[in-house]
């Protein structure tokens, strides 16, 4: 087919590393669907599913029943996290080759998935296939205890930052001692960026990722958002946020950790909200705008979305707009002014964080595989449209 694109930007679709779903379990919230719509209108076509949902996914069953779900609900492509518990070792080796990689929360979050000890660490981090990453939320347990986050009302004070430090270092070192690929989730300060980069230049295989929520919002607009603004890591100073952009070259990957909650729950009593909020929408017209303003390049952007996902992913049909690739294109109009608003956000949970906030470059058309799936601010494409993405193991990016 011919696709008119007088005026307008073409780019591949964008790899979201790094959502939560909520289906099974959370479905008020989110679900394959209006997940994966939401991810359309925002120029992602393809996400990978975190396995906090209600069952988890950290058995052979509860994979395939996500999977299901997913065929059935789907409209972008779709690969999924096998979530680490402490007894499923053996389990998330033999499923291995049918999950994108493993994620391991060394502290609590949304939901029941919690490996703090150093046995269970271990055996994951040697058992697991070497190549695959595992993907880390290190934030350490014990010093979140120690430092008050429970029962805290001054979420971000109670939270320096060394929990992550502590987490991250254990993190590192065994690693390092296995020769596994590790990939770090939502880093937030300049000190995490500093421990990778040492690690990596002593050959350690690890890369890193950093969400928008993080690169654009403060504790400053914490105080202006209130629950809404309540995340895991928690949004920081301002010196840590241009810290991001400073180290930005030691960033792998930009993952949204799309993590959405009602408008209900977020307004209960501070202790009571959950942690998260919507990205997989938003992430695209930020991060072009960005680019528009001269913050950042288009190509480097395009790095952390969509080649560097692929590739740590083993995504072997994604990746770039490139012969024997996937044909997963965004076509943006560069000069349209476009309002994020709550009104538009598709995610079931419908608000966003960036409401107000106006970007340069409007999305046109999205296609997935060649098809045309989203045009109009309307997703064209069918519930089951989506596919499950074809996994290899990647190819380092270090070592
Ligand atoms: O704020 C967060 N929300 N951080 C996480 O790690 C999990 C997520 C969720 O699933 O709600
Ligand atoms: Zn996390
Ligand atoms: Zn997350």
């Amino acid at each position: 087919q011919i696709i008119d694109a007088e005026g307008m930007m073409v780019l591949p679709g964008f790899i979201d590393s790094h959502v939560h779903f909520r289906d099974p379990g959370g479905t008020h919230k989110e679900d394959f669907l209006s997940g994966t719509q939401a991810a359309l209108a925002g120029g992602v076509t393809t996400i990978l599913d975190m396995p906090n949902t209600q069952p988890p996914t950290n058995s052979r069953e509860h994979l395939q029943e996500k999977k299901a779900l997913a065929a059935q609900k789907a409209v972008v492509d779709y690969g999924f996290y096998f979530g680490a518990t402490d007894t499923n070792i053996e389990e998330a080796a033999a499923v291995a080759d049918q999950v994108a990689a493993m994620k391991l929360y060394m502290g609590s979050s949304t939901g029941s998935l919690l490996v703090t000890e150093f046995s269970p660490i271990y055996r994951h981090f040697s058992t697991f296939p070497l190549d695959k990453p595992i993907v880390v939320h290190a934030e350490d347990e014990q010093s979140l205890i120690y430092f008050g986050a429970q029962g805290s009302t001054e979420h971000n004070r109670a939270r320096p930052p060394l929990s992550a430090q502590i987490a991250l270092s254990r993190a590192l070192a065994i690693a390092e001692k296995v020769g596994r690929a590790l990939h770090i989730a939502h880093t937030t300060t300049q000190r995490e960026l500093e421990l990778i980069q040492e690690a990596r230049n002593k050959g350690v295989r690890v890369t890193c990722e950093v969400t928008p929520l993080h690169l654009f919002l403060t504790e400053d607009d914490q105080q202006r958002l209130g629950n809404f603004g309540k995340v895991n890591p928690p949004l920081r100073s301002k010196s840590d946020q241009a810290a991001l952009w400073r180290y930005f070259d030691v960033i792998d990957t930009i993952g949204t950790d799309h993590a959405p909650h009602t408008k209900e729950e977020k307004m209960q009593p501070y202790q009571k909200a959950p942690s998260g909020m919507t990205g997989v929408q938003t992430m695209l017209p930020l991060l072009f705008n960005a680019a528009q303003e001269g913050k950042v390049e288009p190509g480097e952007i395009i790095k952390r979305c969509v080649v560097n996902p692929a590739r740590i992913f083993g995504l072997k049909d994604k990746g770039a707009l490139e012969v024997g690739k996937d044909a997963d294109i965004v076509l943006i109009d560069p000069q349209q002014v476009y309002e994020i608003t709550n009104e538009k956000i598709v995610s079931k949970c419908g608000w966003t964080p960036f409401a107000g906030t106006k970007v340069k470059g409007k999305i046109q058309q999205v296609f997935v595989r060649g098809k045309l799936a989203f045009e109009h601010d309307t997703c064209l494409a069918q519930p089951g449209n989506g596919r499950h993405v074809h996994y290899a193991y990647h190819h380092s990016l270090y070592a």
